[in-house]
């Protein structure tokens, strides 16, 4: 085995060599799980670059015959984990379930993928707790219905190599009147790479196993390849069970896709009215979180800012809550801590490795900034095209709305949600533990507003080319 070395920052931590396809790979003997990383999609191991420009291309397909022709175009430009690792620019492909029928897959396949892929985030609804403003009757248009059946993502550093990639991208369905453009959603990343809140974003990722790099400090033990990426045991040993055949399953995902539109203004109304002082909103934004707006944890810099432990990846993601059971830091509600407890005892018990995800958040529409009140929001358009991969991504996504964005429970909060991209109530709460009296923040609302989404499944490169034939 190669001697380990430190990650290049744009490669989530797996194994880097790509690898001709094992046919047996060695489940028995998880310290040899070799990634096949000829097959797996791009997107699933490779950060976006920083910083990032890209398009999501949403497809309908009305033609089943041009449905297959298209699959099949893009089949070899869809970038593999081995092959995109000096390129610049890549695409990646999601079908949803309503797609994959359209295309043809046989009824045994089908019906071999998870009942809430089938059904469709939309369909999902109630158990994702997407209702009231966040429900779909109020979605985009290009995410009512079931209709978006394709998503590309061209990812891109900018310049050439960008307008190429995405040009590219659309020749492939431009000429096919079986396909049916529903939107172009651009995306990039804003100045000093802050989402539309103003916050550095992207920090913690899980480290994948099957690597030969260090993990950085505070990622922790490696989650088993098989969380992320069908066919490769997950933590409890077994692969997770996967769709039919195996060529269509094995190295394959599945994404979880949301938009949504920030509303700003509110929220930078919202600190307004708690704080006088720019200090002292900065301190409230940084509890929300649990990390202050430039990426420095609350657990290392409890009073202050420190931009420069922010920028420090070996270092801004050090910490666990050992330290801080009670939240007197990093408040127990915040968005960070509900997202990954990490050791924080929480009360309704489960096991906090099978939750986690890879997060491919991309910004769009207009930068933070903190001159804007609410009275714009109606017409600046911002937000975040929010990407959840993962083996399970339909369960994991509705793991984390019902039981720690939208409940309190698992953290003795009653009623209390994630302040940031919970579904709130007029005049929600929000506790900041603090000596000698915890502080109360009333009036916490949904600053961000679900606009549309979909469960997708991101086949192998494999399983594209099958899929391509599938009908005939
Ligand atoms: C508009 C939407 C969102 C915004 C503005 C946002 C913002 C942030 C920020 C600022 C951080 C801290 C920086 C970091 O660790 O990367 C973070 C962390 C995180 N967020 Fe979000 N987020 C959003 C949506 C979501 C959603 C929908 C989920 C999952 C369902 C999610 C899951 C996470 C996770 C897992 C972490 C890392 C926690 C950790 O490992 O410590 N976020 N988010």
């Amino acid at each position: 085995m190669s001697a380990r070395r430190t990650a290049p920052r744009h490669w989530r931590n797996t194994k880097l060599a790509s690898h001709p396809f094992p046919e047996h790979p060695k489940f028995s003997q998880p310290e040899e799980i070799i990634l096949e990383l000829n097959a797996i999609q791009a997107s699933i191991l490779r950060h976006r670059p920083q910083p990032y420009v890209g398009t999501h291309f949403a497809l309908r397909i009305d033609n089943p015959e041009h449905g297959r022709l298209l699959i099949k175009r893009l089949t070899p430009l869809i970038a593999s984990a081995a092959n995109c690792r000096d390129q610049q620019s890549w695409i990646s492909i999601g079908i949803s379930y309503a797609g994959l029928r359209l295309l043809g897959l046989p009824e045994t396949s089908l019906a071999s993928f998870p009942e809430a892929f089938r059904t469709g985030m939309a369909g999902r609804a109630a158990q994702l707790m997407d209702t009231g403003p966040n429900a779909p009757s109020h979605w985009d248009p290009a995410f009512q219905g079931n209709q978006m059946h394709v998503c590309l993502n061209v990812f891109s550093s900018g310049g050439e190599a960008w307008e190429k990639t995405r040009a590219l991208a659309h020749e492939q369905f431009v000429d096919l009147h079986g396909i049916t453009l529903l939107g172009a959603h651009q995306f990039g990343s804003h100045p000093d790479n802050l989402n539309p809140f103003g916050y550095k974003d992207g920090i913690s990722e899980p480290a994948i196993e099957g690597n030969d790099v260090e993990p950085l400090p505070g990622q922790g033990a490696p989650i088993k390849a098989g969380e992320f990426i069908l066919g490769y045991p997950g933590e409890s040993g077994e692969p997770l069970k996967m769709p039919q055949p195996d060529i269509l399953g094995r190295n394959g995902t599945f994404l979880a896709f949301r938009k949504y539109r920030s509303r700003l203004g509110a929220f930078n109304d919202y600190l307004r009215s708690q704080a006088s002082t720019p200090a002292g909103r900065e301190l409230i934004a940084a509890k929300l979180v649990g990390r202050w707006r430039s990426g420095a944890p609350l657990t290392l810099a409890p009073e202050a800012d420190d931009p420069e432990l922010g920028a420090d990846y070996r270092r801004n993601n050090d910490f666990t809550y050992a330290d801080d059971p009670n939240g007197q830091r990093v408040p127990l509600g915040c968005h960070m801590r509900r997202m990954n407890p990490r050791d924080s005892k929480v009360s309704v018990m489960t096991d906090v490795n099978v939750h986690r995800l890879i997060r491919c958040g991309t910004s769009y529409g207009k930068p933070y900034d903190e001159s804007v009140t609410a009275s714009q929001d109606q017409d600046d358009e911002r937000g975040v095209y929010f990407m959840l991969i993962s083996a399970k991504a339909h369960e994991t996504l509705e793991f984390l709305q019902r039981e720690w964005v939208n409940n309190g429970n698992f953290q003795n909060l009653g009623d209390e949600r994630d302040p940031l991209i919970g579904l709130h109530e007029e005049n929600d709460m929000f506790t900041v533990p603090a000596k000698p009296v915890r502080k109360r923040l009333v009036g916490i609302q949904t600053f961000n507003v679900l606009k549309g989404g979909e469960y997708l499944f991101m086949p192998s490169l494999p399983a594209l080319q099958w899929i391509a034939d599938s009908g005939r």
